[in-house]
């Protein structure tokens, strides 16, 4: 965390996610104890993404600790939006709720338990803004179930292109090449594919 337009109180709680899931990296702690969160850039990203499209409605899917999840309801805040933010496994619920709280954001998050398949399939609303970070052999079933909820103009980011390139190659295939996406791959942190919601 160096930059410096991060408010004191969110500056701490990234700042601590960094430093635990960089200790757990390093010792290799168990996959699904870990919080495998994006990379500072990536975080600075999805927040300048937000602001600049002026996104109001906000879908995260993979919450784990909230780090990538405070980033987007930073801007969030300034856009006078909010972020719906899912994840499956209770533990990472509780904590995700602790550090968004800890942030001061709670008035902008809503964590969502649960599936999000489920989630996704019954949900009306459309998003103006949707960061993909999940199990990446779920990737490609998710698009599916974005594209019809993302607004023209709205943008779908998703994590670890190019970490996992090769789990990842048939989804990568399909967001390039989908009739509805206007996308490329971002090579920064592991891989960021970026796209719109073409008209
Ligand atoms: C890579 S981590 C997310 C990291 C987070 N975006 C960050 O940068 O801080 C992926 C998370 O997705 C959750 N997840 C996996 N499958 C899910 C599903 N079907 N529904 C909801 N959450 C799921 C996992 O429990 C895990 O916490």
């Amino acid at each position: 965390m160096t930059e410096h337009t991060i408010d004191g109180q969110a500056a701490t709680v990234l700042a601590r996610l960094e430093e635990r899931d960089a200790r757990e990296r390093e010792q290799g702690v168990a996959r699904a104890l870990r919080l495998r969160q994006v990379t500072p850039d990536v975080g600075r990203f999805l927040h300048v993404l937000v602001l600049a499209s002026h996104a109001r409605s906000v879908l995260e899917i993979g919450t784990s600790g909230g780090y990538s999840t405070i980033w987007l309801a930073l801007a969030a805040r300034a856009t006078r939006g909010s972020v719906v933010s899912l994840e499956l496994d209770p533990v990472k619920v509780r904590l995700a709720r602790e550090d968004v709280a800890a942030a001061g954001l709670s008035e902008v998050v809503e964590v969502v338990e649960g599936d999000a398949f489920a989630y996704l399939r019954d949900r009306r609303q459309p998003a103006q803004f949707v960061f993909l970070d999940a199990e990446k052999e779920d990737y490609l079933a998710y698009l599916d179930l974005i594209v019809p909820l993302l607004v023209p103009g709205g943008l779908l980011v998703a994590d670890n292109l190019l970490s996992h390139a090769g789990d990842l190659a048939a989804f990568r295939a399909r967001a390039l090449a989908h009739p509805r996406l206007s996308a490329v791959v971002v090579p920064i942190g592991r891989g960021e594919l970026l796209a719109v919601r073409t008209a």
